[in-house]
């Protein structure tokens, strides 16, 4: 499964691409106003070079023709960018535009599969199944993920399911053990990947033990070392 890092601040960027495992950045207009005062164009193009992978750029146009006419201005950032569009028939319909284009889009506000398979149809490279927020309303948001799983492979669909709202390491395994092609993760839920307190523990009595056979060889007589 590939990780995507669902901010548009640079620290963050920065931060878990240094990891090496970072194959692509989702933003969205809440995480843009979280960056206060900040131009979404610019911040696109800084993004797209700190990561060569997919960057979604949203938008926010209400008809075929305003999604178009961003998507544009979107797609003359960098290569790299992936039009996200919302699972609407306005956004449908400029999706048929994009891919045709040979466009990489993102099908974003998915909630159920009947969606993720027009999408499919009309050549989308990602769908994003929204699974925090279907948790939120006590819809089991893996429940989407595995749905749209088998429709994909029933059919050998090419698009990409990216699960998105993702709230915990939890949901990760989850999306992974289902088959998610890939899973947009915010900074906080990636930096805790890899923490376990059973980890801490045995790496802390490690060190501990270590240094405690390095003393006692330190005090033995010369002639024995
Ligand atoms: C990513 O593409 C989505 O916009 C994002 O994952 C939504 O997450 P949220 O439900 O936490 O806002």
């Amino acid at each position: 499964m590939k990780f995507f890092l669902d901010t548009a601040n640079l620290d963050e960027i920065r931060q878990a691409n240094e990891w090496g495992i970072v194959d692509g950045v989702t933003t969205n207009p809440t995480l843009i106003a979280h960056e206060k005062g900040v131009d979404y164009c610019q911040r696109l193009k800084e993004i797209c070079q700190i990561v060569p992978g997919p960057v979604s750029a949203e938008v926010v146009g209400e008809t075929k023709e305003q999604m178009l006419k961003e998507a544009d201005r979107f797609l003359g950032i960098a290569r790299n960018i992936a039009v996200k569009l919302p699972a609407t028939e306005q956004g449908i319909r400029a999706l048929k535009v994009l891919a045709g284009r040979g466009a990489m889009v993102n099908i974003t506000l998915c909630f159920q599969a009947m969606q993720a398979l027009v999408v499919a149809r009309l050549g989308a490279t990602f769908v994003s199944p929204f699974v925090g927020r279907l948790d939120d309303i006590e819809d089991p948001g893996m429940n989407l993920i595995r749905s749209i799983r088998t429709i994909y492979d029933n059919y050998g669909f090419k698009t990409q399911i990216l699960a998105a709202s993702i709230r915990s390491t939890m949901h990760l395994i989850q999306a992974a053990e289902i088959g998610a092609d890939v899973a947009t993760v915010p900074y906080k839920v990636f930096a805790g990947m890899l923490k376990h307190p059973l980890t801490d523990i045995g790496l802390r009595q490690f060190m501990d033990d270590w240094h405690k056979a390095q003393q006692a060889m330190s005090q033995l007589p010369p002639n024995v070392v």
